[in-house]
């Protein structure tokens, strides 16, 4: 199976562009705009002409790994689960590898400012950690939360990837919107979960959106909430798209920001640098706001608000059972918290073989400073900070950004604030693919 896979990519690749195909500018090449040059050319063998224009030196955008002293980690998006088809596939199909997660069999602590609220012990097998869990939380805020969970799993499989796909507007299908215009709070109060099982389910919110039950919506907590275990893709997730930028056949423009858009009488003039050329079709692939691109095409967009988020690596000799901060022996190798303190999550990445000691990541809102440094890490040997616009703050909506913002315009991250991962920005960019292939002499138009 893989076999034929790669034979059918590689053949594909081979097909000569037909000189007068239609000539698309994405910008961004991130997972959407990768995501959407890969399948424009496979849903219809290859009859567009595509450039991709990306700002950063790397393919990518906010999947972007680097060797920090020795170990690998991830800055951005980390994980993705088993059950995110295109990105799983698209391992498969471009023979990667899986990295071996170390996750699951790591405890993890709920601190709230104060005290270590929990501490889930290592378990050698899940039926053990569901059973400690059960104990600790009760079964029926579990069981509530994951008919709740899967409910809205089975609809977005449903609505977006199978019934409806290519979906003309992220608008046009209405049976997320339970869960999208309810905060996660409002939701788990109505169906009586426990506060100790709504504290846990926040700490997760907290450590992967940077958000609390109160101001997150239902479907943003639930997405937390899958149980899978996570993948990583050894040596970095960002080869996914660069493999799928590859297996279009694009020209990558790379180190290339566009810095306005305007209309044609028969498309668009996109303006880089002191250059301007012309397209038939525009696909944005980022957060409209951080395109900064300048246009008079009027737009109409769902106001959105992105988190600005420190990810901060620490190398130090001290595991967190040492830190004078927490005092306290037993604390494992991953803290989540709760709320009322100055950093969201703290994990163990991985450990430096070259120079014997561990490497921590850290998210927080605000730069971490000495003090707290040393106080969580002792006298700590590296660190190395980035901040991202990370992702958007998931408000209850009812109403998202169209896909489609004039004719041959289109835009793919209003897709963000009803889920923001690597596989929903894929998905959009397949979407979109979908939708400018219909029509034309198309292989058949679904995902993955
Ligand atoms: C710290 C962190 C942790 C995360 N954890 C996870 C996780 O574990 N799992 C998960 O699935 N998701 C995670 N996410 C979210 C995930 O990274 C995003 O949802 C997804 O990668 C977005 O992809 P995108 O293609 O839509 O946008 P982006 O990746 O932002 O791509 C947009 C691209 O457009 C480029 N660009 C912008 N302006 C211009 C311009 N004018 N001209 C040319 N190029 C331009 C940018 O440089 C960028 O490369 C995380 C994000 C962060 C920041
Ligand atoms: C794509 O379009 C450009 C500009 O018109 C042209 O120079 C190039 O040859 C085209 N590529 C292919 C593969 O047809
Ligand atoms: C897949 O990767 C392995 C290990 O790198 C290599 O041995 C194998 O030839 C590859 N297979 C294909 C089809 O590319
Ligand atoms: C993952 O673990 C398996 C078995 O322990 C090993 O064979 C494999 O090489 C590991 N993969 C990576 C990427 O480390
Ligand atoms: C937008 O800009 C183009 C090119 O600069 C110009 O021809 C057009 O008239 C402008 N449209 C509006 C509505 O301002
Ligand atoms: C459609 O595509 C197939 C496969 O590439 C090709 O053989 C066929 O001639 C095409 N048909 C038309 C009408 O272009």
């Amino acid at each position: 199976m893989l076999l034929i896979l790669c034979f059918v990519v590689s053949c594909f690749a081979q097909q000569p562009i037909p000189i007068s195909s239609p000539r698309v500018a994405i910008v961004g090449a991130g997972a959407g705009g990768a995501s959407c040059a890969y399948y424009l050319q496979k849903f219809t063998d290859y009859q567009f002409n595509i450039t991709v224009f990306e700002k950063n030196s790397y393919v990518g955008g906010r999947a972007t790994n680097i060797d920090f002293d020795g170990v690998e980690v991830e800055l951005g998006a980390s994980m993705f689960i088993e059950d995110n088809k295109i990105l799983y596939n698209a391992v498969e199909e471009f023979n990667l590898s899986f990295a071996n997660s170390s996750s699951d069999s790591t405890s993890f602590a709920l601190w709230n400012g104060e005290s270590m609220d929990y501490i889930l012990e290592p378990s050698s097998n899940s039926v053990a950690t569901y059973l400690k869990l059960v104990w600790r939380f009760g079964l029926y805020s579990i069981a509530v939360v994951k008919y709740q969970q899967q409910t809205a799993m089975k609809t977005f499989l449903n609505e977006y990837y199978e019934k409806y796909y290519p979906l003309s507007s992220l608008n046009s299908v209405t049976g997320l919107l339970k869960y999208t215009t309810v905060a996660a709070k409002d939701l788990f109060s109505s169906i009586w979960v426990s506060t100790n099982y709504q504290n846990f389910v926040q700490s997760l919110t907290r450590n992967n959106y940077a958000q609390d039950l109160t101001t997150i919506h239902s479907l943003g907590s639930l997405v937390l909430l899958s149980g899978e275990s996570s993948l990583h893709v050894d040596g970095g997730n960002n080869q996914i798209f660069e493999k799928w930028i590859q297996a279009s056949d694009a020209d990558l423009r790379l180190n290339t920001a566009i810095t306005a858009i305007s209309k044609t009488s028969s498309g668009y003039a996109v303006s880089y640098g002191s250059h301007t050329e012309d397209y038939d079709i525009v696909v944005l692939a980022g957060p409209y706001d951080q395109l900064e691109i300048k246009t008079n095409i009027s737009v109409s967009l769902t106001n959105a608000q992105y988190v600005h988020l420190h990810v901060t690596l620490v190398r130090t000799p001290h595991l967190l059972s040492e830190s004078s901060y927490f005092n306290n022996k037993k604390t494992p190798q991953t803290v989540l918290t709760t709320g009322g303190d100055k950093f969201n999550s703290i994990g163990l990445v991985g450990y430096s073989d070259k120079y014997q000691e561990y490497v921590y990541k850290v998210f927080s809102y605000q730069s971490l400073n000495e003090q707290l440094l040393q106080g969580l890490f002792g006298k700590y040997s590296n660190k190395y900070e980035k901040t991202w616009y990370s992702y958007p703050y998931l408000s209850p909506i009812s109403k998202f950004s169209e896909f489609k913002l004039a004719e041959n315009l289109f835009y793919l991250n209003g897709m963000e604030q009803l889920i923001s991962t690597m596989e929903t920005s894929s998905l959009a960019g397949a979407t979109v693919a979908g939708l400018l292939a219909q029509g034309r002499n198309t292989t058949q138009i679904t995902v993955p």
